[in-house]
């Protein structure tokens, strides 16, 4: 224990103990994230609460995907105002991307924040929390990609495996878990500041995921998904063989009493034969693909840097139906994007058409600070077209979903 957090706790002791309120933004990773950071804060001595009025300290978990995400926590911390004016004890944290997006600096637009935690970090929250309420300033951030390389994130992602390993289920009666397979990302879509704020591809070893997963069969979970950024990105190496998704999602399949097993989110360009006989093989494989298309235009999809066609896209969706015709596809859309036309958005129209989407989200294109797209192409789509484009696209998503809810399994 260092010293400022040795003073911090003889401090605490004085206290009344920590009541912890999470606020999640954002993805299935950071609602895992936030059971994880429940998990080491309770091992921590303190009480997590449902009721924000009853905490102490406040959580703030994170996402920075698009900027209308981030400007709800700007301002949700900014009402807190007159509440820390009268408790100056209430300890306030900004955890997950947002964080390691903007790093100490943050503190300028959000004065009341007195804890900067990146997505890695979360494991050292119980330290955080006791000195920002020895009245030091507590930020810890992940190193920066470029200089830290893979082996610069283990030590952490290590901290971490063993808080996931270990859980216990806030709720036992809890069916379903998430499951964490490969953090990060490399893919550098154009648009994106995942790879800036979750660092490089790291895949979890088999053997810890595989644990895990039994782990919690063993508390009565059924059900589990497989995350990742590009899960089907996972590759690993054991005893000298490679063991990629499909292996893993084979091994795992195997635990008995596991009823369900899927597996967000896949990333087209990563598609592999290999992994589509899952749907076919493997029973216990849920009929669901979560496989983002982005747009339907050659001409956007090779700006976005997204490693395909279109073509190749519904070739990969038809190469997993054909191998288990009940697949529901799903997908995430982006419009809008620098230098979308009406051509580029009526092919994403057609792409939908063809497709016959089970779902899928779509967004309008937000500039990210620190992605090559918000750095090289003007954010030339005026809002009123990107919110009629967001409209039209989302009508048709839902009649098309609607009418595929409602036929028969295709054959
Ligand atoms: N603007 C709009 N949508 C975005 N997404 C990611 N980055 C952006 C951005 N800058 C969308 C993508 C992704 C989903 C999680 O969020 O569709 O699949
Ligand atoms: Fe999840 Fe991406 Fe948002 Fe981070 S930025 S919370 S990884 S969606």
């Amino acid at each position: 224990m260092s010293a400022a957090v040795q003073h911090a706790a003889a401090r605490n002791e004085a206290m009344e103990p920590a009541r912890v309120h999470i606020t999640v933004y954002g993805c299935q990773m950071n609602q895992l994230d936030a059971e994880l950071v429940g998990e080491v804060l309770r091992a921590g001595g303190a009480e997590v609460v449902g009721d924000a009025a009853r905490a102490n300290v406040l959580l703030f978990l994170t996402c920075s995907v698009r900027g209308h995400a981030e400007d709800r926590v700007f301002s949700n911390i900014g009402a807190l105002g007159a509440r820390k004016r009268r408790r100056p004890d209430l300890v306030i944290g900004l955890l997950g991307c947002m964080a390691q997006q903007y790093g100490d600096a943050v503190r300028r637009r959000a004065p009341l924040v007195d804890i900067v935690c990146a997505p890695g970090r979360l494991a050292e929250l119980p330290d955080l929390i006791a000195r920002a309420r020895a009245g030091a300033g507590a930020t810890a951030l992940d190193p920066p990609r470029r200089q830290a390389g893979r082996e610069g994130f283990a030590a952490a992602d290590q901290a971490l495996d063993r808080v996931e390993g270990r859980r216990l289920l806030g709720k036992p009666s809890a069916r379903h878990a998430f499951v964490t397979v490969i953090r990060g990302c490399d893919n550098f879509c154009t648009y994106c500041v995942v790879p800036n704020v979750r660092g490089p591809e790291r895949s979890r070893p088999p053997r810890s995921i595989l644990e895990e997963v039994r782990g919690l069969v063993g508390q009565g979970v059924r059900e589990v998904t497989f995350l990742g950024q590009a899960v089907n990105k996972y590759a690993a190496q054991e005893d000298g063989r490679r063991c990629d998704l499909a292996d893993l999602v084979v091994r795992a399949a195997e635990t008995p009493g596991l009823a369900r097993l899927s597996f967000i989110t896949s990333h087209p360009a990563a598609m592999t034969e290999r992994l589509a006989a899952v749907f076919r093989d493997v029973p216990s494989v849920a009929a669901y693909l979560h496989m983002p298309a982005q747009s339907g235009s050659d001409a956007v999809l090779r700006r976005m840097n997204r490693g395909y066609t279109a073509a190749e896209y519904v070739e990969r969706v038809a190469m997993v139906r054909g191998l288990r015709p009940d697949v529901a596809v799903e997908s995430d859309f982006i419009v809008g994007f620098p230098g979308e036309t009406a051509e580029d958005f009526e092919a994403t129209m057609a792409l939908v058409g063809q497709v016959r989407f089970a779902g899928a989200f779509v967004f309008k294109y937000s500039p990210r600070p620190g992605t090559l797209a918000a750095e090289r192409f003007a954010d030339d789509v005026p809002t009123a077209e990107k919110r009629r484009r967001h409209s039209e696209l989302l009508t048709l998503v839902k009649r098309i979903a609607a009418e595929e809810k409602g036929r028969p399994a295709r054959r």
